[in-house]
């Protein structure tokens, strides 16, 4: 059994609490554009400030080489405040004299930005001294971003190693997802996995299978399982140098006796673009110059059908090429229903990954389904059934003694 402290076990006040956070938004135009990820750190800067702990913030943005405006989180520690209706103080370097004097004039309950951990080399080298230069300026370290959980870098785990650590309310609420999706679900369990590559989901898919009653195929990555069942493909996206993958992939399925779901139907169009003339046809009669970009009507309810027999669904990718209409309608019409089953208490939903987000946005549900989380490539590589390394270092160093602690997996 593991565990890992969270806030609620922390005391914060008059401390200097280092808050790993990702504020690696979406920009544009000087702005933020998608303010989620914001959104879910909110709950844990305001409890701190609210007992009295100083909040410094931690995060890195882009992928600079060394230090560059362009890069600076000082417009997005502007939309933190806005957002939290709350003054936030911004330090233009998260080490040295610059942070140490900025943390040192802190009050209890102020809140204070540090500069982009990556303009650092030391940072994505998970280099000890530098994140011996993080860690003194706080007293104890709370980790509240899965969605960088992934990355073995400073602000991440080598400071893990030097501070008490406890996870955020952010990084508990994921936790506690991730393990109702697949740790310790409620079954059947149901996993849709969609999106362009097959190439990009192997390890997903090999490790899902294991884990789940049934995996439905969705996206371009169905068109390379469809060929590998012989069916016409036409134009449509499909990896030709995986389709033996597919079929190993389709066989270990049968081995286990799990169930591998693909469109039936689909909507193609003669190219991807907006207001092309669109048909639907069975994936037996597509054509030459046909390509794939939704699913079509049976899949659709083959899908959702499926999911009214599900207690648990765990999706990633949409079912078509969601950003143009009316490509989007598989992924929106599936969504929907996931959304309507889990209003009814009868499944529980969790989606993340990627674009999958940015889908079920469109398809207006991420409020209705029982967690979508905003991470990306940690999400994946957590379905993959990886260890990350965020997540090892909250478990293990759980320095002082751990009362009351939470229980993240057998
Ligand atoms: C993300 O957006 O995936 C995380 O913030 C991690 O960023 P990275 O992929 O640049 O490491
Ligand atoms: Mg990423």
């Amino acid at each position: 059994m593991q565990l890992f402290r969270t806030l609620a076990d922390a005391d914060v006040t008059g401390k200097r609490v280092l808050v790993r956070v990702d504020f690696n938004v979406p920009m544009h135009d000087g702005e933020v554009a998608d303010v989620s990820r914001i959104e879910r750190n909110t709950p844990t800067i305001r409890e701190i400030a609210d007992r009295g702990g100083k909040v410094i913030l931690l995060s890195h943005y882009g992928r600079p080489k060394g230090r560059d405006p362009k890069e600076s989180l000082k417009p997005v520690a502007a939309a933190v405040a806005r957002i939290l209706t709350r003054p936030i103080g911004f330090a233009e370097d998260c080490v040295g004299q610059v942070a140490e004097q900025a943390v040192a004039a802190m009050k209890p309950g102020d809140i204070l930005c540090l500069e982009n951990t990556r303009f650092h080399k030391g940072e994505e080298k998970n280099d000890p001294e530098f994140a011996g230069k993080l860690a003194r300026l706080g007293d104890l370290y709370v980790d509240d971003a899965f969605s960088v959980a992934h990355r073995a870098h400073a602000s991440v785990e080598a400071i893990a190693h030097l501070l008490p650590v406890y996870a955020g309310r952010a990084m508990q609420e994921e936790l506690d997802a991730l393990k109702r999706a697949l740790l310790d679900p409620v079954r059947p369990v149901t996993a849709i996995v969609g999106g362009a590559k097959v190439s990009t989901k192997l390890n997903l898919l090999s490790n899902l299978i294991t884990k789940v009653e049934t995996l439905i195929i969705g996206g371009g990555m169905a068109n390379t399982f469809l060929a590998a069942l012989g069916k016409p493909v036409g134009k449509s996206l499909c990896e030709r140098n995986l389709i033996q993958t597919a079929r190993d992939i389709i066989a270990k399925a049968r081995a286990l006796n799990r169930a591998i779901v693909l469109p039936v139907d689909a909507v193609v169009a003669p190219k991807l673009a907006a207001h092309v003339a669109t048909r639907v046809l069975t994936v037996d009669e597509v054509g030459a110059e046909d390509m794939i970009l939704d699913i079509g009507p049976r899949s659709i309810e083959q899908a959702v059908s499926v999911l009214a027999r599900s207690k648990t669904l765990v999706w990633n990718g949409p079912f078509g090429a969601f950003e143009l209409e009316p490509f989007d309608n598989g992924t929106i019409e599936v969504a929907e229903a996931a959304a309507e089953l889990t209003a009814d208490n009868r499944l529980v939903s969790i989606a993340g990954g990627g674009d999958t987000m940015a889908a079920l946005n469109i398809a207006g549900v991420v409020d209705r389904f029982t967690y979508v989380s905003t991470a990306g490539g940690a999400f994946l590589e957590w379905l993959e059934g990886k260890k990350l390394p965020g997540i090892e270092v909250l478990q293990t160093n759980r320095t002082p003694a751990v009362t009351p602690a939470r229980v993240l997996s057998e």
